[in-house]
């Protein structure tokens, strides 16, 4: 497959690809490589528009024989709270359908959110006690608005467990107004330390949207400001998969500043 890098003085796997399908497809390379060379991986999946090529593209492999998901472990970024898991915007009802089910992941081996708990700090606490008794060896991510890794929204400390967050007004108008959701505006999710504690973190993102999020956290200072900018201070584990738009944004912005 085609592909260039982007340079960037730390972060030394930025793969760039032609258009989305492209990148969707190296991410999903990444973590088929990874189940086939340890088939009994934890990853941690993201949700979003962004995923849905990248799991295409896992279903494709493994309705193909080329990988066996069975013996897995998952976990997932984040879920909206409270909400219902058969809701139609629910992350635990998107990954059942683009990734449990289709990759046939064993039931006891899938933890997820319970975004309907009576207490959302107890779930929370409960997740992350999940987490820190199993290695995972890979933890998928997008990038939303504000710079935000699962629902870490701006400011949030980069010691941060899994918790109840606020969704930025950013996140909530790209929700309800842009994606006309029906979801809350608060949400479960994994922290800034428990997403930094996976052995990979494999980001992927497309689009002049992306491009922006992603110069602010590659190129802009280090800071809980910009919760994306923490993947620089464990770049040795990060790769990134971006499109030849997410790539001309960042570079435009370089150029900006450059001046
Ligand atoms: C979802 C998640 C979020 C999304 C981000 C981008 O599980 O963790 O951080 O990755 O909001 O969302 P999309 O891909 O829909 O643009």
């Amino acid at each position: 497959m085609e592909r260039e890098k982007l340079f960037h003085p730390t972060l030394s796997d930025i793969q760039v690809y032609a258009d989305k399908e492209m990148a969707a497809q190296a991410a999903a390379n990444e973590i088929i490589k990874a189940v086939q060379e340890n088939p009994k991986i934890a990853i941690t999946y993201a949700t979003g528009d962004t995923m849905i090529p990248v799991y295409e593209a896992l279903q494709r492999a493994s309705q193909q024989g080329v990988v066996d998901f069975s013996n897995t472990t998952a976990f997932h970024l984040d879920e909206y709270y409270p909400y219902a898991p058969t809701k139609e915007f629910s992350f635990v009802k998107f990954l059942k359908d683009r990734v449990f089910n289709p990759l046939s992941i064993k039931p006891d081996n899938i933890h997820t959110l319970n975004g309907l708990a009576s207490n959302g700090d107890i779930e929370a606490e409960r997740y992350d006690d999940l987490l820190r008794k199993k290695i995972v060896g890979i933890t998928l991510l997008g990038i939303g608005p504000g710079g935000h890794i699962g629902f870490n929204e701006r400011n949030t400390s980069f010691t941060s467990r899994t918790h109840l967050a606020q969704l930025s007004i950013q996140t909530v108008y790209r929700d309800k107004i842009e994606r006309n959701q029906d979801t809350p505006d608060m949400a479960l999710t994994q922290g800034i330390e428990t997403i930094l504690e996976s052995k990979r973190l494999v980001m992927v993102a497309y689009g002049t949207t992306k491009g922006d999020y992603l110069h602010e956290a590659l190129d802009l200072e280090v800071t809980e400001t910009c919760p994306a900018s923490a993947l620089r201070l464990h770049s040795n584990k990060v790769s990134m998969f971006i499109d030849k738009d997410a790539k001309l944004q960042i570079e435009l912005n370089r150029s900006k500043e450059a001046v």
